[in-house]
């Protein structure tokens, strides 16, 4: 059939410019807003790494001021929002689900139409979210987000009720920061799908959530952490990973699309992790993460000599998240917590300058089949 190059997965295809991130894959460089990410993660708040997606430069300090005030006046959800989040939770779906849900109704209720408004609207109602849906999963009332405190800490706040420490806030705001954007991964190319049809940024925010979802993308770090605390109590990584690739299963938080090296968020995020057990006195975990991440390099490279699979972003998103107190089942909603300031920065600049994007498929169906009506059949 005639049609153009067929590239599965749109690997090497290049679909848009951007000024939000850049990745070298080969050389495992990341860099976002124009910083290296292991600058812009450690000091940044995540709303100054939002700031700096939404307008292409730091804020000034009053700046930053108006802007933390902005979101943090964004924050709450109405009560038929909450009423679904309750459902969800009492029928026990993943948290990702709450959040679609959520997110798809994050502009009920504001009266606003601009698409700046609600991207930011967007991005502070996330948290609110997430937490309010896991306060159900606990028997509890959603926690009311706390003016005063950060986009970060208040995230903690409402799913504890308890003001966290300086280092839980630390921690957390790294791993935001470090996960915000990183080029056109999946879901950020579903958000710039949708709004590159002139439709909406929360249309976008649901789709890019649905497409979070799957443990190709946003999926793996709950994994990873059950296999870290499985490997924690049996103390023998290299039989857990010789006998997951044998099984032919995959090594979840290895590998990657882009990198061939080590993602450097792992970087980031190992060095986040390791000051965090440091500073509670839980070192013997995060031995255990380093020592599997030690033998598992190892054994994947004997496993595909041709391939390199090296330590993923997920693989210490784990290990940093389960530390600062985030619950495992919320993995994945906090990555979309963060990444959504990645996603609403996307889905502006396609509108700046917006194409439509519409792929072709090459056709391998049947061309010259004759109509039997259904009785004959
Ligand atoms: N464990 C074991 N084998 C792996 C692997 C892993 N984590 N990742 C890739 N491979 C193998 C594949 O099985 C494949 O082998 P084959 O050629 O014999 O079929 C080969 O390496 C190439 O993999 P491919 O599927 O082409 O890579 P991809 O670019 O499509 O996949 C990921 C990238 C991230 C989806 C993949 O590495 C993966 O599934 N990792 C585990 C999940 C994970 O950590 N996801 C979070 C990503 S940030």
């Amino acid at each position: 059939m005639p049609g153009s190059d067929l590239n599965r997965g749109l690997e090497g295809i290049t679909v848009a410019e951007t000024r939000l991130s850049y990745i070298d894959g080969e050389s495992g460089e990341l860099v976002i807003g124009g910083f290296p990410v292991k600058e812009l993660a450690v000091d940044a708040t995540y709303e100054e790494s939002v700031f700096l997606l939404l307008n292409d430069r730091l804020p000034a300090a009053d700046e930053l001021a108006e802007f933390r005030s902005d979101l943090a006046n964004r924050r709450e959800v109405g009560d038929e929002v909450r009423a679904v989040l309750r459902r969800a939770a009492e029928e026990e779906k993943p948290a990702m689900d709450a959040l679609r849900m959520g997110a798809a109704a994050a502009n009920l209720g504001t009266g606003e139409e601009n698409p700046r408004e609600d991207a930011r609207r967007v991005i502070a109602v996330l948290p609110t979210i997430v937490a309010a849906y896991w306060r159900y999963r606990q028997g509890a009332e959603p926690v009311a987000p706390h003016e005063e405190l950060g986009h970060a800490a208040n995230y903690l706040y409402m799913l504890t009720g308890e003001e966290p420490s300086d280092p839980q806030v630390r921690g957390l705001e790294t791993y935001l920061n470090t996960v915000i954007d990183h080029g056109l991964n999946a879901s950020t190319f579903s958000a710039r799908t949708v709004v590159s049809t002139e439709s909406d940024v929360v249309s976008a925010a649901a789709a890019a959530v649905g497409t979070l979802k799957g443990p190709l993308h946003g999926g793996a770090p709950g994994p990873v952490l059950d296999m870290l605390e499985e490997v924690h109590e049996s103390g023998d990584a290299e039989a857990y990973v010789r006998e997951t690739l044998e099984s032919g299963e995959r090594l979840m938080g290895f590998g990657h699309r882009v990198y061939r090296v080590r993602d450097p968020r792992a970087a980031v995020l190992s060095t986040a992790a390791e000051r965090f057990y440091e500073a509670a006195g839980d070192d013997s975990f995060f031995e255990t993460v380093q020592e599997f991440e030690n033998v598992a390099v190892d054994v994947l490279a004997e496993h595909k000599p041709d391939r390199r699979l090296e330590t993923n972003v997920e693989f210490y998103t784990a290990a940093l998240l389960r530390g600062v107190g985030v619950p495992r089942d919320l993995f994945t909603a906090t990555f979309g917590v963060s990444r959504v300031g990645g996603w609403m920065a996307h889905c502006l600049e396609q509108l700046d300058d917006n194409r439509l994007i519409r792929p072709r498929s090459r056709y391998v169906g049947e061309t010259d089949r004759t109509w039997t009506p259904v009785e004959n059949r």
